[in-house]
Order: structure tokens, then C-alpha cells, then sequence
């Protein structure tokens, strides 16, 4: 147990040896001193992923959390938030399977927008989000964990001829296969105060430098990463299946059982994460992510 001095003196407990650590001691419905906020923004570079057991926020609460830490965006480009708060993006999973049943593709689209595969948050637009902060609303008696992958450790056990390489690689992201079919039933999305009728490919660095460590972090992922646009498509997939499999072995990830009021906050330029399908019965997480800067 380490200790980060602050007015608040918050206890810091690594939970694996490469990614995300619990952090007790501080009671996040109060707005936070400037040196609280420090003291978990520097956890949260330092660990990218952190939680905090037991805080049980509102939807308001959790909104004002947020704010402390950056601009708090809609919800999600595409799909909408929940009644009474346009930032705070809720995924029932009960729910979106009848939201998926009504608008086709029902089995494969379920599993991959329940965040059952791994993914990084919303990253086919420009700018995807700086971070995520999910607050566990409804938790399953057993199962329905998350885990979290270090992409910057990830990148860092490759060999340099191989880091190299990727770095000289573009990669294009694309929301269309997820979430295409219910733009077009929503007729229009928002994100960053403008509207738009359709999801258009972005591209994004195979290897972007993390803004504020300035760490190398692979950044491709299987959730939206559609393929490597410098490479012969069967070398852009078997590329991207040897990072995707390289980049979520067990020494980079960690994994975490909820509790109904748990808050989790990620470092979504760094990290992927996955959760786990064993779970029967209700899971209920509501979700809002922080503006982030085009990767570079
Ligand atoms: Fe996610």
C-alpha cells in the first residue's frame, strides 16, 4: 500500500504488476481540493485504470466527477443518453440485445457493443476520448468482470526492429460495422457539438505518444480498428492478430470484479479493455467519457 499526500490522503493498491490500482480514502460525491484532483490524475496516469470501491454516485455525481478532470462529452456519437442527462451513456445489457434485436445483425453486434471483445472507447472519430469513468449501477451476483490491458507496456516488450516498424504504420478506425445501422435508424449523431448522418472512417498512428506521459502506446484495437492502411490486407490482419493477441497477455491486463457502487476510471489512451461474457441476469453500468486530443 502506497500513500499519495494530498488534503485527502488517499490509499493506493496496486491491483496487478503492470495495469490499475483501488484507491480508498476519498469520498467523490464532495467536489475535490486542486491537490486531490492532482493526486488521482497522476494514479490515474500512473496506473491507467483506477477504482474506487464504494462511492455510489447519481448520474449528477458522477457528471461532476467527471468535470474535475476534463470536458465531459454527449454520451456517445451515435447513441443516446439516458433520460435527464445527455452525457451519461447507460448500457443495460438486457436492454441493448432488444436495442440490437430490432435493428439486425442481432448475434454479432450484441456481443461486440456489449464490450465483450476488446475495444478502446469510441475510437473512430478524430479525437476518441481521454478517459472513461464507468459507475456500476447493477452488478450480477457473479461473472460480468472487466479487464483492462497496458498498451503502453504492451509496445514497450516488443523488439525495436518491430517497434520501429509500426511506428511508421497508419491504422483506419471504423464505427460503421458497430454502430452504422442505428445511425441511420437515429437518423443523426453528435460529437463535439456537431452533427453527422454518417460514421466515416478515421485514421489514427499504429504507435501514438501519449500526451501527458509521454510513453509509446500501441493504439489499434479489434473493436474498431478495420485494418493497417500501408499493408497488403492479408499482412494488415495477420499484423493486427499478432498485436492483439501480444497486447492482452495476462502480464499486461488486469481484471476486476464489480460491486454496485464502484466507480472506475480509465486512462483510454493507454489501455484497452474487454468485459468477461460469463455472467446470467442483469449488469447495468453507466458510463461518460472526458474529451481527448487527436492522436499523434
Ligand atoms: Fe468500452
Amino acid at each position: 500500500m502506497t500513500t499519495i499526500e494530498a488534503p485527502t490522503t488517499l490509499h493506493v493498491r496496486p491491483l496487478s504488476g503492470a495495469v490499475g490500482a483501488e484507491l480508498r480514502g476519498v469520498d467523490l460525491k464532495q467536489s475535490l481540493a486542486d491537490d486531490t484532483v492532482t493526486a488521482i490524475r497522476q494514479a490515474l496516469l500512473r496506473y491507467k485504470v483506477i477504482f474506487f470501491p464504494g462511492q455510489h454516485l447519481t448520474a449528477d455525481e458522477h457528471v461532476a466527477f467527471g468535470a474535475q478532470f476534463g470536458e465531459v462529452t454527449p454520451a456517445h456519437p451515435v447513441l443516446p443518453g439516458i433520460e435527464g442527462n445527455a452525457k451519461v451513456f447507460e448500457i443495460d445489457y438486457g436492454k441493448s440485445a432488444e436495442l440490437y434485436a430490432a435493428y439486425g445483425d442481432v448475434a454479432r453486434r450484441k456481443r461486440e457493443t456489449n464490450g465483450l471483445s476488446w475495444h478502446t472507447d469510441v475510437t473512430f472519430v478524430e479525437r476518441p476520448p481521454l478517459g472513461s469513468i464507468l459507475n456500476a449501477v447493477v452488478i450480477p451476483e457473479a461473472g460480468g468482470d472487466t479487464s483492462w490491458s497496458n498498451q503502453a507496456a504492451a509496445y514497450a516488450a516488443l523488439s525495436p526492429t518491430l517497434q520501429g516498424f509500426l511506428e511508421t504504420l497508419t491504422a483506419v478506425h471504423d464505427g460503421a460495422d458497430q454502430f452504422g445501422a442505428l445511425l441511420e435508424a437515429f437518423g443523426e449523431g453528435v460529437w463535439e457539438n456537431e452533427s453527422f448522418r454518417s460514421l466515416d472512417p478515421v485514421e489514427h498512428p499504429v504507435v501514438r505518444t501519449h500526451p501527458e506521459t509521454g510513453e509509446k502506446v500501441l493504439f489499434v484495437n479489434p473493436g474498431f480498428t478495420s485494418h493497417i492502411k500501408d499493408l497488403h490486407p492479408s499482412e494488415s490482419e495477420a499484423l493486427l492478430r499478432y498485436l492483439y493477441d501480444h497486447s492482452t497477455k495476462p502480464e499486461f491486463t488486469v481484471r476486476y470484479h464489480w460491486t454496485a457502487g464502484d466507480l472506475g476510471f480509465w486512462d483510454n489512451r493507454a489501455t484497452q479493455h474487454s468485459v468477461v461474457g460469463d455472467f446470467q441476469g442483469d449488469r447495468v453500468i453507466q458510463r461518460i467519457t472526458l474529451r481527448g486530443d487527436k492522436p499523434v
